[in-house]
């Protein structure tokens, strides 16, 4: 078969416009018949119902007429009745530097929740588990006088830490993942305290390293000679859920937790290959953002050169069973992992995707060799060990392909490529993700599948050093091309977008898909309307052009900026929060679309957030009737000392990154 034309493929994508937004069922795409053979029809999303709301400034959560939010979990509320909860009145004395303080905070839900995933009792959703990440410690919110992240790079951090070194290890028992039992009684949700399933996972909590990495020379330590159990989790930003009813947190900006990489490289007694393996992360030379190097030696580059490469992973947690220490998954590869959302496809094997949140980096999906069972859970206990990791490279003409993460002497990841094994093709899978010719993306945030049509959604979320023209240069460890591409259409990518994808025969084990821009972020009432691909695809896309799945009414769409999680209501319809620049330079909040029928790409405004707060989570009960938000870093760039925000004590109070349960006063479904 002669290979299309770029108009074939583009004429053919149109008809497929065309049928989608018309609701009917999905035309097969006949120039690659051998990826696109299914015809499946879909029904409409049906029509949100909630009232769009106007973008806010203000310090508190706004939501549609006819909804209401409970505080589910503040950072600070202890998990146990005996522990007493955060007194946040006291920070700006110094509570969190006294020396029972990491004590306290060890039972205390942690700071900047951020993914959530709820895991139903009755599968019904007014009790269950929520798994929640607590990704970062904003260190100025929690101790008087520290002067935070800028401080940090100027060394002023570390003067503070070593001033307070008892510090660090409240960080530390803040970060990770906290799980707790939730229920809803007489309407309004808790946390239910002493529930045995509550825990606090820590960046110290003892965690099993397993998959191809396991014992790898890269992974050994002193700590650890053998390299195969690494302490704690941290960077944990969105997660996943298991169809065997297990959690995956992700490990994303663990850089920032290592300091003084300058004096590594100085070592001339360390092994090169060492060295070179760091070189696609941009480590701190000198001070980390966080100075924990400064009271534990493995966090210092210069004392323990390795212990990076045992942070960037996908970590598995069963919420069910608190005596199973986490297990790091190192089949999944290592990189800024924002997420991993698994999908079981036809033949039993799992997908994963996930995205890679660094400018230029890439989307990843993992599919495994075993097969799932439904009906011997134990079965799938270790599925994530086995398989074949899969990078994103999208073309021009709308078709792309997952190339495999896979060793081989024969093949280009081999050892004159830097990589002598399996391990260190996932350890390095950015690196080996390059030498494949995958596309570097605009920060691709959340990865995930849509229930009720298997489309993949990718969320990304900006890019201000994507360039107008084709730019070749040095960046992150390799020569990248920072202009457009055609899954990156804009030289300045200031409010970032959304991509969909459909995979060949609708099966998630394919190698090959098909993908479109589904949004082009911004404020429709600026720049072009785009309103078709072909358009989109015509050249030159601007900075403020936007694009809503072809919806051409921009007065009905709420303008958007810096998508980051995703996730679906049970009839499909597509929910973003997001984390930063906005359009109209207001606060961050959830917005949702239909994803087909002739609303699809009509973006409405569900909720704002409080001042200085990204929003996580957007995970709903199984029932719809509930959705829970993680309110991170509100009050961001604040201090103990002069606060931004007090949200959500209200008063002059403090503020506290919290979970909320958004529901209907007339106990209805979400969004419906
Ligand atoms: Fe932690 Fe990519 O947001
Ligand atoms: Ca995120
Ligand atoms: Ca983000």
């Amino acid at each position: 078969m002669t290979s299309p034309t770029f108009g074939d493929l583009l004429e053919q994508r149109l008809s497929r416009r065309q049928v989608l937004s018309a609701g009917a069922a999905l035309a097969p795409l006949a120039a690659v018949p051998a990826l696109f053979n299914a015809g499946v029809a879909f029904a409409d999303s049906p029509k949100l119902g909630f009232t769009a709301i106007a973008a806010s400034g203000k310090d508190a959560i706004a939501l549609p007429p006819g909804y209401t939010y409970d505080i589910v979990a503040r950072w600070g509320d202890s998990l146990f009745s005996k522990v007493p909860d955060l007194d946040a009145s006291k920070l700006a004395q110094g509570v969190l530097l006294e020396a029972n303080a990491a004590e306290l905070q060890r039972s205390w839900f942690g700071q900047n929740c951020d993914a959530i995933h709820f895991f139903p009792f009755d599968g019904k959703g007014d009790r269950g588990i929520l798994c929640v990440n607590n990704e970062y410690t904003d260190d100025a919110l929690m101790y008087p006088g520290h002067p935070g992240f800028d401080g940090a790079v100027s060394g002023k951090g570390r003067e503070y830490v070593r001033q307070h070194p008892q510090l660090v290890n409240v960080s530390i028992a803040a970060t990770g993942v906290s799980v707790i039992e939730v229920a809803c009684e007489q309407g309004r949700w808790r946390m239910v305290k002493d529930s045995r399933f509550n825990r606090r996972i820590t960046a110290d909590t003892p965690m099993q390293i397993r998959g191809p990495a396991r014992g790898a020379a890269l992974m050994r330590t002193h700590a650890d000679p053998d390299g195969i159990a690494a302490l704690g989790t941290f960077g944990n930003c969105a997660g996943g859920e298991t169809p065997w009813g297990t959690y995956l947190t992700a490990e994303e900006n663990i850089q920032d937790y290592f300091g003084n990489f300058a004096a590594l490289q100085a070592r001339k007694d360390v092994d090169a290959h060492i060295v070179e393996a760091h070189r696609c992360w941009r480590l701190w030379k000198q001070h980390s953002l966080y100075g924990w190097e400064n009271v534990h030696a493995r966090f210092d580059l210069a004392q323990e050169p390795c212990e990076p490469f045992r942070f960037g992973w996908i970590v598995e947690i069963d919420p069910r069973d608190p005596t199973r220490a986490p297990v790091k998954r190192t089949a999944l590869g290592r990189f800024a992992h924002e997420g991993a959302s698994p999908v079981v496809a036809p033949d039993g094997r799992i997908a994963v995707y996930m995205g890679d949140d660094d400018k230029f980096e890439y989307v990843y999906k993992f599919i495994s060799s075993g097969r799932f069972d439904a009906k011997n859970p134990g079965a799938n206990r270790d599925l994530l060990d086995a398989g074949t990791l899969h990078v994103a490279r999208f073309d021009a003409s709308g078709s792309g392909q997952w190339l495999p993460l896979v060793y081989d002497e024969k093949g280009p990841l081999n050892a004159a490529a830097g990589f002598r094994n399996q391990a260190e093709v996932l350890i390095k899978a950015r690196a080996a993700a390059y030498v494949l010719g995958a596309t570097p993306m605009d920060r691709p945030e959340d990865v995930e599948a849509n229930p009720t049509t298997g489309r993949i959604y990718i969320a990304c979320t900006r890019n201000d050093s994507r360039e107008p023209q084709a730019t070749p240069r040095a960046y992150s460890g390799r020569e990248i091309d920072r202009g457009p591409n055609a899954a990156n259409p804009r030289g300045r990518n200031l409010y970032g977008h959304i991509i969909e994808i459909r995979e060949a025969g609708d099966d998630h084990t394919s190698l090959g898909f098909s993908w479109e821009v589904f949004i082009l972020a911004g404020d429709p009432r600026r720049g072009r309307l785009i309103t078709s691909i072909a358009e989109l695809q015509s050249g030159k896309v601007g900075s403020e052009d936007t694009y809503f799945a072809g919806y051409t009414k921009a007065a009905d769409i709420s303008a958007i900026g810096s998508p980051d999680n995703i996730g679906f209501d049970i009839a499909g319809n597509l929910w973003i929060v997001t984390d930063g620049t906005q359009p109209q330079e207001l606060n961050d909040g959830c917005w949702a679309c239909p994803t087909t029928g002739p609303e699809r790409g009509k973006l409405q405004r569900f909720m704002s957030a409080p001042v200085g707060a990204e929003v996580c989570g957007v995970q709903f009960t199984p029932d719809n009737t509930t959705l829970f938000f993680s309110i991170q870093h509100p009050g961001e760039n604040g201090s103990v000392d002069a606060p931004k925000s007090h949200w959500p004590d209200g008063g002059n109070s403090q503020p506290r990154s919290s979970v909320i349960a958004v529901r209907r006063t007339d106990g209805g479904k979400v969004g419906s």
